[in-house]
């Protein structure tokens, strides 16, 4: 199945100073999809955006929108692209429909135009109650809303979100989530980052896993689960030098693919869960090993992240996270 690509990026680097940013990544974004850069703070993630949207340009490689240079066709790109910036710039004395006018202005919309497209983008975004209220007055939630509305003023092929719902509560993160499959569903290839994991589970088709400036792994988030190989078991145990001798004896054991040691307890690898299971718990009957704590889980992206960076991402979350 072949399907039309949107964005190409070839062996892209950038290095700002001395810190490389961007170090080699090359993929595609397909047409009509919503694709997530999702990796910690410091990633790259934002630097791979602004590249895109023609506002940095590459150290190496490049990087093509509907066939457009990000750098020799950077005018080109602009008009066929929206950008949604991770710093929202809306906290002045104008109005929610005064942004939109403003933006209008900028990009050179007709008067006509500007009267069609503005009342559509703030019903679109649920905003019309609100839209003659000082946009300094909004909420969290709203002022996102309202940078969206931005973002789509120019009725771009590409929407460009970075850090679409950073510091949102959780009710106005789902509604943001509607938002960016409401424009998928009519047709607009949308790119966005995050380091919030579901997010990235829920509302993206495909995610490229960044670290340290670099792809490590790519795919839909069902395909990076799978590929983890397993459901994984996680145990704490009570007394902490047994954990080696708990591990030999599991790691044994038939249905188990692969035993992982903590401080406090293993963390396992099994096939099926029905067999594995009972097996381990006689294992550390056996061995009168104490378990203060049992979980089991399918793979989830967080499981993702650990097999390729060997850390979780969460250990790097920012605090503003509402959750
Ligand atoms: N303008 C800049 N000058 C120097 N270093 C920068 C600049 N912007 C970003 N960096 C560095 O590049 C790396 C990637 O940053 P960024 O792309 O913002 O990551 P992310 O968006 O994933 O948090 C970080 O180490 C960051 O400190
Ligand atoms: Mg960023």
């Amino acid at each position: 199945m072949s399907r039309a690509v949107a964005i190409e990026v070839s062996h892209l680097g950038k290095v700002y100073d001395k810190v490389r940013a961007v170090d080699d990544v090359s993929f595609q974004v397909y047409a009509g999809e919503i694709f997530g850069l999702l990796g910690p703070n410091g990633a790259g993630k934002s630097t791979i955006l602004r590249i895109l949207i023609t506002l940095l340009h590459p150290t190496s490689g490049s990087a093509r929108i509907f066939g457009l240079d990000s750098v020799k066709d950077a005018d080109r790109v602009r008009k066929t692209i929206g950008y949604v910036p991770q710093e929202r710039a809306i906290d002045r004395f104008l109005t929610g429909r005064e942004h939109l006018e403003l933006l209008a202005d900028l990009h050179h919309l007709s008067a006509e135009e500007a009267s069609t497209r503005i009342p559509q983008l703030l019903k679109l975004v649920e905003l019309e109650a609100q839209a003659d209220r000082p946009a300094k007055t909004y909420s969290g939630g709203m002022k996102r809303k309202l940078d969206i509305a931005c973002g789509l003023l120019p009725d771009p092929k590409v929407l460009f979100l970075d850090e679409p719902t950073l510091g949102l509560d959780v009710p106005s993160r789902l509604r943001i989530w509607d938002h960016v499959r409401a424009m998928r569903d009519r047709g607009i290839t949308v790119v966005m980052t995050t380091n919030y994991l579901d997010e990235a589970d829920q509302l993206c088709d495909r995610i490229a896993i960044i670290d340290g400036g670099r792809i490590k792994t790519l795919g839909s988030p069902t395909e990076l689960k799978v590929g983890v190989g397993g459901d994984l078991v996680s145990l704490t145990v009570r007394e902490h030098d047994r954990v080696d001798t708990l591990a030999s004896a599991v790691n044994i054991l038939p249905a188990v693919r692969a035993v992982k040691t903590r401080p406090n307890g293993l963390d396992i690898r099994v096939d099926s869960p029905e067999k594995a299971l009972p097996a381990i718990l006689e294992a550390a009957n056996r061995l009168t090993c104490q378990l203060e704590f049992i979980d089991y889980h399918r793979p989830r992206l967080d499981d993702v992240f650990i097999a390729q960076t060997g850390r979780s991402i969460k250990d790097d979350q920012p605090k503003d996270d509402d959750q």
